[in-house]
């Protein structure tokens, strides 16, 4: 089984993230997997099956990303207490992104810290959630506001969970996969071109990939202070759809993709691109059934809600474009009105 060291700084937050069939994983603890109905239907039976520990228990939240939120960890932290889980007890992640950050940020405060594995079934927390320690909530006042860095003590990444995703879900993750290839490396985006995509040995392959690229990010910028800041090419733009198309029209990973056609379009009228990149970066990721076209109702209003994203410092939007394919650069410096033309291309 091939696996990759997230080391970070500080010994204690190093972990491993292994590839490939799930092992048997022996742990001499009380356990409490937290999962959510649809993937337990689907693949709980099959987790069991490789859990063997002193005492094991369950935890079902309902679906959604609604429901991650603090009555959701409440009764993680509840189900815990009540099986008498202590310091050294451990919890499974075992679902996207959602239950992820979810039962990260229940396992970093329950006692003031247990140890977690992330077992993500979805491409998307697959490539983006099992690395960075991220992990948190949603409010009343918007999302992921409350959370901790906190990592795993492990991640287990199988392809195989992928084959029940739905085609949508899938796609969504490819947005973020050829993000990292846009903006970190050229020779990973030709993979990508040349992927057969019912091809689970290549899959399995480009997920590690993306996931090593990801890491090298996140290990030379923990906290977010330079380069980890290219993680959000496209997703400026891709917020803004977010919000001005009401949560729940579009996925996170296909708003992130058109906000990635809109970051080009301005990247091609700076010069930092060409035509045949611009294309080139368009086609792949129709290739993966990405939507690349977003009709903005009233420019203006989408402008201004650039301002509420939480990376705009000290209301300077700073745009992460790609330089090239393979490469990043990030500008603070744009004209409103450039900005305001590039826009009105997609009203
Ligand atoms: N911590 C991080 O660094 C990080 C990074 C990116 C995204 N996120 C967070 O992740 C969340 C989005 O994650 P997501 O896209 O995985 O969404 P999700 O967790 O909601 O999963 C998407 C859907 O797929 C279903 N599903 C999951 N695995 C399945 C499987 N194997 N087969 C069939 N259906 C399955 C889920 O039940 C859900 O309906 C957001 O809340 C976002 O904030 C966190
Ligand atoms: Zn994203």
């Amino acid at each position: 089984m091939d696996s990759l060291d997230i080391s970070l700084k500080g010994e204690e937050s190093s972990y491993q993230i292994y590839f490939g069939d799930l092992p048997k994983l022996i742990l001499d603890k009380k356990v409490l997997i937290v999962t959510n109905p649809k993937i337990a239907g689907l693949h709980l039976q099959t987790l069991l099956g490789r859990v063997q520990a002193r005492e094991v228990y369950c935890h079902i939240i309902p679906d959604g990303e609604v429901y991650k939120n603090f009555k959701s960890v409440e009764s993680i932290l509840e189900t815990a207490f009540n099986h008498h889980l202590d310091r050294k007890s451990l919890m499974i992640a075992f679902g996207g992104g959602v239950i992820g950050d979810m039962v990260g940020f229940a396992a970093g405060i329950f006692m003031r810290g247990i140890d977690f594995i992330q077992i993500p079934t979805t491409l998307l927390a697959q490539v983006d959630s099992s690395v960075g320690g991220k992990t948190g909530i949603n409010n009343a006042f918007g999302k992921n506001l409350v959370g901790l860095f906190y990592q795993p003590k492990a991640v287990y990444i199988n392809s195989q969970f992928l084959r029940t995703l739905p085609q949508r879900e899938l796609s969504a993750g490819f947005a973020e996969i050829i993000k990292m290839a846009v903006c970190f490396d050229r020779e990973f985006f030709k993979v990508l071109e040349n992927l057969n995509i019912g091809d689970e040995c290549a899959l399995l392959a480009v997920i590690q990939k993306a996931v090593s690229i990801k890491a090298q990010v996140v290990r030379e910028d923990e906290k977010e202070q330079g380069i980890r800041a290219a993680l959000n090419y496209g997703h400026t733009f891709g917020h803004s759809i977010e919000l001005q198309s009401g949560y729940g029209k579009y996925l996170h990973g296909e708003a992130v993709g058109m906000g990635m056609v809109m970051a080009n379009t301005l990247a091609l009228a700076l010069g930092l691109i060409n035509q045949v990149e611009f294309d080139a970066i368009k086609a792949l990721l129709e290739k993966f059934g990405i939507p690349t076209s977003y009709a903005i109702k009233n420019v203006e209003s989408f402008y201004e809600s650039f301002f509420l994203d939480k990376k705009s410092l000290n209301s300077r939007i700073k745009f992460v474009l790609p330089q090239g394919i393979g490469g990043v650069c990030f500008k603070d410096d744009i004209p409103k009105a450039l900005v305001l033309d590039i826009l009105s291309e997609f009203a």
